[in-house]
């Protein structure tokens, strides 16, 4: 693995909007924001809105930056993709966007019945071999439905 990855892994452990739970700790209970995102985590009522693979996060941020009475959650797997937003809303203080780290196969446990607002999923992978990995395939969507 590339220095460069290394130190970005290091660095998004320490911003306190990115959350990044073990595989391992979450396939056995739910995560502890699960239901209170916005009261406990962005200290507010706002509604709440995921990004769904959100890559480097570039939606998630300018979007929390034109709607600022809205949060934002961009998640994904890839920390040191991700990492390039989380260092934005770091670096500008953009209070109302965060970051998850994980597989979205697990979103039920981060995220309760009628939680969720709204969802954005751009240009997802195409999986064209394992359709039901692709993010948009049904077992992902009956998953969405339990957060709204
Ligand atoms: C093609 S990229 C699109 C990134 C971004 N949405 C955009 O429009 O630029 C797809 C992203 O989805 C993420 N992804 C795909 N399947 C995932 C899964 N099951 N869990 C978490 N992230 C996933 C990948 O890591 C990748 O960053």
């Amino acid at each position: 693995m590339g220095k460069n990855k290394l130190k970005k892994f290091e660095e998004i452990k320490q911003f306190a909007h990115v959350v990044q739970v073990p595989f391992h700790i979450i396939k056995h209970s739910d995560y502890k924001l699960k239901g209170k995102w916005a009261q406990e985590h962005f200290k507010n009522n706002n509604p709440l809105i995921l990004e769904l693979g959100c890559g480097k996060g570039e939606y998630t941020v300018s979007l929390a930056k034109q709607n600022p009475n809205i949060n934002y959650i961009g998640i994904d797997i890839k920390g040191a993709r991700m990492w390039k937003g989380a260092k934005q809303i770091d670096e500008e203080n953009i209070k109302n966007a965060a970051f998850l780290r994980t597989h979205i196969e697990m979103i039920n446990q981060f995220f309760d019945n009628e939680e969720v607002s709204e969802i954005w999923l751009t240009f997802p992978d195409p999986q064209m071999r394992k359709t039901r990995r692709r993010l948009t395939a049904t077992n992902f969507m009956e998953k969405y439905q339990k957060s709204f």
